[in-house]
């Protein structure tokens, strides 16, 4: 039998919904006839969209906003803190903490305190990111987090099933992570990257939500990390 799984009215949560890859998850399920709510620190309600304020670090946020939504069919973590690529002189205790307290412990975290309100079927997909598996000076901070986040994905695969739980992680993507829309250091950072890639360009939001949108949909894709990078680990 084939698990080819509609979104319509079905119930999409997005931790980290407020910009970026969120959004853009947080539209294409919402296109696809999804209930979508999107929680972040500056969560607001609009198009159609439902946000809620919470911060990925504090459980009661959390657990407020949860309880509020009812069960949930598709559980999505996008969230992660702006931080830097300092070499290993320059890495902070600061940017350390900061890095892992969103990215690490708020995804266990925030599974943790859905738990309770995740359907029997219900997906869950983590973001991690190309520095996971492609080491470099500077990318200390990313690898390891990022690394911490597919382990996640493929032990809670194990522990939540039925339930499934995959990872994306997403390669250069043009967002607000880099820069205001526009910017130079955005502009900068996409010129410098894109030469460099085997498809000769950075990634589009949207093209990074299809695929969350496909671990959601596809019943069959489980305990995996979904590569959307324009062959950047090549
Ligand atoms: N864009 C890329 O090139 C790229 C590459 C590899 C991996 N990634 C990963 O993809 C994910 C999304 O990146 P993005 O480009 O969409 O970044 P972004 O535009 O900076 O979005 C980050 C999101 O994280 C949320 N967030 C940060 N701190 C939070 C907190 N304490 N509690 C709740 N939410 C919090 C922000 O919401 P609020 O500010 O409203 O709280 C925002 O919605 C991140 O995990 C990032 O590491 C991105």
């Amino acid at each position: 039998m084939s698990a080819l799984n509609s979104l319509h009215q079905q119930n999409v949560v997005i931790v980290g919904g407020t910009s970026g890859l969120g959004r853009a998850i947080a539209q294409a399920a919402k296109n696809a006839g999804a209930i979508v709510t999107v929680l972040g620190r500056s969560a607001s309600t609009h198009e159609g969209i439902t946000g809620i304020s919470a911060d990925i670090t504090d459980a009661s946020s959390l657990g407020q906003a949860f309880a509020s939504i009812g069960p949930i069919q598709h559980l999505v973590l996008t969230s992660g803190a702006r931080v830097g690529s300092p070499k290993l002189p320059a890495l902070s205790e600061e940017e350390l903490q900061l890095a892992f307290s969103v990215k690490v412990f708020g995804y266990v975290k925030a599974v943790q305190v859905a738990l309770p309100y995740l359907a029997a079927d219900a997906s869950v997909t983590l973001t991690s990111g190309i520095l996971a598996r492609k080491p470099g000076p500077g990318g200390l901070l990313k690898s390891m987090v990022n690394a911490s986040v597919e382990a996640m994905g493929k032990n809670l695969a194990k522990e939540l099933a039925p339930r499934r739980v995959n990872v994306v992680s997403p390669g250069v993507i043009d967002t607000e992570l880099w820069g205001a829309p526009g910017s130079d250091a955005r502009n900068a950072v996409m010129e410098k990257v894109a030469p460099g890639l085997p498809v000769g360009r950075v990634g589009q939001p949207g093209e990074v939500a299809q695929v969350y949108l496909m671990a959601m949909q596809n019943g069959f894709i489980n305990g995996t990390v979904l590569d959307v990078e324009g062959g950047g680990l090549l």
